[in-house]
This record gives structure tokens, C-alpha cells and sequence, in this order.
């Protein structure tokens, strides 16, 4: 039988006491993370979020009655306990904060009983994580677990503090609204009052944060939760959060600024790591012929290295046809690696071109000068040279080269396999922080899906001013003036500055296949809005999911997220999505199955 907590107040946390506690009265409330009997005392670790204390239940102290209840306790059952805080002695617990202490119990309530968990309460544990997020409230209790919660909301709250200082309004805006162009699918909820209507979840708060500014809000932030349906992996979620901000009267330097700041003040409050300011900044175009990312990792070297001319006359022919139809050969040196073994360079070239490659070549020199090589034969010694002058390659290293006629795909399969083969051979410094801006992305991608250009980041990024002419002539060179922030690889946060001339919004969705009806019918309200007076203005938004996955050191966002959603996007603790179990909803939606679905 659970017993009321009437007349009972929790004293605090478990780990809020200490030895300047000793002697005092206090009453305890929590989870039994285990009780064992030792014949005359009853040892139980009481658990809450905040750790773990040490209680004692001996008979002389708290009498027959609650000895017997407390020889009953199992784990997870929900207990009061009123006690006196005394030294643990020469006994104490060195892997316990309060290890120091226990509570000599002088009364027990249980409050909750529990069945046996369908796993162990601790941290560590083997249990599949798809069975840990059906019970996913038993999960957060677990100590690592929690901790990542709790760091999340100290997070949070430290966002806010900051951009409050700076002056910028916390503002809400609405998700049931009409589709924002991000790029991925939205998710659609079906009107009731407009049959056949549908209100699109938003992908992010991108034009409603453009509004406020023109709506003279100067400066807002929010933490938006965004919804997108794209597959997921370990940093993508269908729903997740942004910290998402716009700023009025700024260009990218200021964004820049305020945000370097930002990271810095988190850094320093939450990890207790200083970042050297100003952060590096790389061109998009550098980040791509250099590290084949546009988010790449600086916590090792590795680049990639530009062999085209060098081979473009050379005796092996995929590499002089490729350099002669207009093409990109790249290598990359892998320092002391002219050892590993055939089996090993041949899953690597399986990985290039699962990533796209015709083929990977390779060459080892060895630290007696010889060679090892896919197509050395077709080379002259002094090609041979020449080559591995220009890749820095000294006996014993080992060259990768790939050739391609389009340079996307160069950058692709040398940076997956920069990426892989510094995972491999342990170069990641897993102890750094490095963090890059990665700036002047171009303004347009090209999708051979579409059979045109699309925004690479949204159709509300300005071009760079040298780069207008260019909209015209040379579409594909535009560059945009976007950034992103990346740390360790990932990319953190993005955004960029806004059109704010309605002229240049309109021929800006013109060049991205908007007719004008097209366009009036998706962002008439913005374009309308153009012709009130728009101050320029800027933003930027990070994912706040990825951020506090970084500062709790976890490998997957889901760590963070209190309820995430599994690979198939669904939820296995809720169940969801659902069917609809009663047909008159789906008629009051004006909302008819396809008969597969039914
Ligand atoms: P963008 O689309 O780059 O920009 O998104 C900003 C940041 O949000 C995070 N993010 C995600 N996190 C988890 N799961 C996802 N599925 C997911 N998708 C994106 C990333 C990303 O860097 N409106 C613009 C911002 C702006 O221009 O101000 C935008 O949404 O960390
Ligand atoms: P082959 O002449 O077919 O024996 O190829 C010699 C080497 O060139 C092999 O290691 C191939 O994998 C490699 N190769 C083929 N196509 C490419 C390419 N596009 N880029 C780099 N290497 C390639």
C-alpha cells in the first residue's frame, strides 16, 4: 500500500548535503537505486536527479516497525525518509559525492512501489536503446542521462541570459503556419474549418523572423522548435530545436561577432573551456578543395591536394583523359601508413566508390625508396617524382588519388575517406574544440532532380553585392552571404544576410523557377511586406539539439532530446503515429483513405 507524504516535507536534494550537515534532522525523498539487508542494519541508496546518498536503517535507532518496512524496500521503490545526517567515519564512499555522510533513518514512508524495471537503473548499461526509449522515463533516470538533461536546460537558460543582455526579445511565432522553403518536406496538419486546406509545420521561423524585423522588433531570438521529414540520423530528429535569431541593421561581420561571443559565454559557463576568439573563418570554396566538407573537421590535418596539373601529360591515361576533358584529380598523403595492407587499401577503395568514385588510386612508398602502387607502372620515374613532390610524400607514406570530371565528386570521396581514415588511424585530438565559420557558400546548387538551380541555403539569402551582376550571366557562380558555424566537423548553426529589396527578392525567386504567380501564392505576405520599408537585417540559428550534444559530449543527439524519435521516425514510447481509431475525426477533416491505408 503507497503511503501519503501528508505532513512531510522534502528537506532538499540528495548530494545538497555535506558534512556541515552532520547532526541535523532532515527528511529525504526519492528512488531506491538498491536496499540490502546485512542481518540488523539495512543499507539503501536513495537516488534523486541530483546523485546518490547512503541510508541506514538499525533497529535500536528506528524501532521494529520501520526496520521491517525497510527490510521490504526494492529498487525503484519511491520513499520518505526522516533521519539524522551523521559521519560515515574511516567508511567512506570515494566514488559518491556524498560519500562523506549517511542518513541514520528514524522514519520511513513507502510512497510508490515498483516492479522490477525492465532494466538496471545505471549508467552503462548494454540494453538495446530501442527498449530503453519505450521506457524512456525510466531511462532519464539513470544518472549519465540525466545529467545530459539537466545540462541541456542549463543551456537553455544560459542562451537566454545572454541574449537578453545583448537586447534581443524573446518572441514566439506560430507553428501552425504555411510552408516555409527549407529544403526538406514538411510535415502537413489537415484544417477542419478549410477542407482540403492544410497548415504546414514549419521547417524553421525563417519568414516570420524576417516579419518581426520589419515589424521594427530590432532584434529577437527563440528557442523554435522545427519540424522537418527527412530520414534521420544521429544529429537529425523530425522535430527539433533551434536557437534561432534575427538581427535588424547588421551585415555578416556583426552576426559573426555576437555570436563568437555567444559561444564563448556557453563554453565558458557550461564546459568550463575557453575559445580563443576570433574564430577561424574559412571560404566555402577552401573548406571544399581542402577538406572536401563544407563542415570540416580541424581537429587533424590530412588536406586534400590539387595533382591535376601535375598529371595532365602523365603515362597513366585515366588520370591525363580526365585532366584533358576538363576534369579534378585530388589526392591525399596518409603520413606512415605506406605499411597497411592490401585488404585494407581495397576497403577503402570500396568506400570511394560507394561515395561515388569510378575507382581509388593508390601508391605506397616504401621506407627503402620502393614502391607499391595501383598504377605506378604507367609512370615515368620522373613522373613518379614530380608526383610525390607535389603530394609532400616521403618514403613510407601512402598516397590515395581520385579523378573525376566533376569536382563535387573529387570532394566527396576524399573527404569521406579523410574523415574515415582519420577515425581509423586515431589522428581526431577527441580532447579539442575547434570551431570554424565557413563563409561565402554559393548561392545556388544545381539539382539534377529539378532540372535547375535551387537556393543552397533559402531563396532569402543575400547574394554578395560583387556577385549581383553575375545572377544573369553566370548563375552557378553566385556566392551567397551565408555562414555556417561547425565545430569538430558538425554543423552547429547557420544563417546568413537577407534580401530586404523587394526588387532583388523577386528576381531572386525568378532565377529559382518561381513564376510570379507561384511566388505571390507561396510568399505573397512576404513580398507585400517588402513594400513597407524593410530594414536590412540578418540572423542565424544554431541547433540547439547539436549544441548540447557537443557540451555533454554524447555521439547522437538523441542523448538530449528528453522523448526523441527513432530511426523510422517513430516514437515507441507513445506509440505514435498512430492510425485513427475513430473515422468521424478523419470526416471532420474532410479526410478520406486510400484503400491500401485503411
Ligand atoms: P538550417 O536549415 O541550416 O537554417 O538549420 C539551422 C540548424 O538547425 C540544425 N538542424 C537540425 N538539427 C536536428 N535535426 C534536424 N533535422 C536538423 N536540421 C537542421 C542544424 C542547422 O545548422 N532558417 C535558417 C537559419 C537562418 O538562416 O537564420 C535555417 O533553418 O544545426
Ligand atoms: P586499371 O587501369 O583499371 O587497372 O586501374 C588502375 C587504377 O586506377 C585502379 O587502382 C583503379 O581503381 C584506379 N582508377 C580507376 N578510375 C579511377 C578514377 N576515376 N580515379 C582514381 N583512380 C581510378
Amino acid at each position: 500500500m503507497a503511503e501519503s507524504m501528508k505532513g512531510l516535507q522534502r528537506t532538499c536534494r540528495c548530494t545538497e548535503l555535506d558534512e556541515s550537515s552532520i547532526g541535523k534532522t532532515v527528511t529525504m525523498m526519492g528512488w531506491v537505486q538498491k536496499s540490502r539487508n546485512k542481518g540488523g542494519l539495512v543499507f539503501t541508496d536513495l537516488r534523486d536527479r541530483s546523485g546518490i546518498l547512503q541510508i541506514v536503517f538499525e533497529e535500536c535507532d528506528c524501532g521494529a516497525e520501520v526496520f521491517e518496512k525497510a527490510g521490504r524496500l526494492r529498487s525503484e521503490f519511491v520513499i520518505a525518509v526522516t533521519g539524522v545526517v551523521r559521519s560515515r567515519g574511516k567508511d567512506q564512499n570515494k566514488d559518491l559525492k556524498t560519500g562523506a555522510i549517511e542518513i541514520s533513518a528514524r522514519a520511513l514512508r513507502i510512497l510508490s512501489e515498483s516492479e522490477v524495471p525492465p532494466f538496471p537503473i545505471e549508467d552503462g548499461i548494454k540494453t538495446k536503446e530501442e527498449v530503453r526509449l519505450r521506457y524512456r522515463y525510466l531511462d532519464l533516470r539513470r544518472p549519465e542521462l540525466a545529467r545530459k538533461i539537466m545540462t541541456r536546460a542549463q543551456i537553455a537558460f544560459k542562451v537566454r541570459s545572454f541574449l537578453q543582455e545583448e537586447g534581443f526579445l524573446e518572441i514566439e511565432t506560430p507553428t501552425l503556419i504555411k510552408s516555409t522553403p527549407e529544403g526538406a518536406r514538411d510535415f502537413l496538419v489537415p484544417s477542419r474549418l478549410h477542407h482540403g486546406s492544410f497548415y504546414a509545420l514549419p521547417q524553421s521561423p525563417q519568414l516570420l523572423k524576417q516579419l518581426l524585423m520589419v515589424s521594427g522588433m530590432d532584434r529577437y531570438f527563440q528557442l523554435a522548435r522545427c519540424y522537418r521529414d527527412e530520414d534521420l540520423r544521429a544529429d537529425r530528429q523530425p522535430e527539433f530545436t533551434q536557437i534561432d535569431m534575427e538581427l535588424s541593421f547588421v551585415d555578416v561581420d556583426d552576426v559573426i561577432e555576437v555570436n563568437e561571443r555567444l559561444l564563448q559565454y556557453l563554453f565558458r559557463e557550461i564546459c568550463n573551456v575557453e575559445i580563443p576568439l576570433p574564430i577561424p573563418r574559412m571560404r566555402w570554396i577552401d573548406a571544399m578543395e581542402t577538406y572536401g566538407s563544407d563542415k570540416p573537421d580541424m581537429r587533424f590535418g590530412m588536406p586534400l591536394q590539387d595533382v591535376t596539373d601535375v598529371v595532365k601529360d602523365c603515362g597513366f591515361s585515366v588520370f591525363r583523359d580526365c585532366a584533358a576533358e576538363g576534369g579534378w584529380v585530388k589526392g591525399i598523403c596518409v603520413k606512415g601508413q605506406a605499411h597497411m595492407p592490401r585488404k585494407k587499401i581495397d576497403a577503402y577503395a570500396e568506400m570511394a566508390k560507394e561515395a561515388g568514385a569510378k575507382g581509388l588510386a593508390w601508391l605506397s612508398l616504401q621506407e627503402d625508396g620502393s614502391r607499391k602502387s595501383s598504377f605506378a607502372k604507367f609512370l615515368s620515374e620522373d613522373e613518379l617524382k614530380a608526383l610525390e613532390g607535389a603530394m609532400g610524400c616521403v618514403p613510407g607514406d601512402l598516397l590515395l588519388f581520385v579523378s573525376d570530371k566533376k569536382r563535387e565528386t573529387v570532394w566527396n570521396v576524399l573527404g569521406t575517406l579523410r574523415l574515415a581514415l582519420g577515425r581509423d588511424l586515431s589522428l581526431i585530438d577527441e580532447k579539442a574544440w575547434k570551431f570554424l565559420w565557413v563563409t561565402e557558400f554559393p548561392m545556388f546548387e544545381w539539382s539534377d532532380e529539378l532540372g535547375r538551380y535551387q537556393a543552397m541555403h533559402h531563396p532569402f539569402t543575400m547574394p554578395m553585392e560583387e556577385d549581383l551582376p553575375m545572377l544573369d550571366t553566370d548563375q552557378g557562380s553566385v556566392r551567397a552571404k551565408a555562414y555556417d558555424i561547425v565545430l569538430n566537423g558538425t554543423e552547429l548553426g547557420g544563417g546568413s544576410v537577407r534580401i530586404h529589396q523587394a526588387d532583388v527578392q523577386e528576381k531572386m525567386l525568378e532565377k529559382l523557377g518561381f513564376t510570379p504567380e507561384m511566388a505571390d501564392q507561396q510568399f505573397g505576405f512576404l513580398m507585400q511586406a517588402f513594400h513597407y520599408g524593410v530594414p536590412p537585417h540578418a540572423g542565424l540559428a544554431y541547433g540547439l539539439d547539436r549544441l548540447a550534444m557537443w557540451m555533454v559530449g554524447s555521439d547522437t543527439i538523441r542523448d538530449v532530446i528528453a522523448f526523441p524519435k527513432i530511426k523510422d521516425g517513430s516514437d515507441p514510447m507513445m506509440d505514435a503515429p498512430a492510425p485513427v481509431f475513430d473515422q468521424q475525426q478523419l470526416e471532420d477533416l474532410g479526410i478520406r483513405l486510400a484503400k491500401e491505408n485503411q
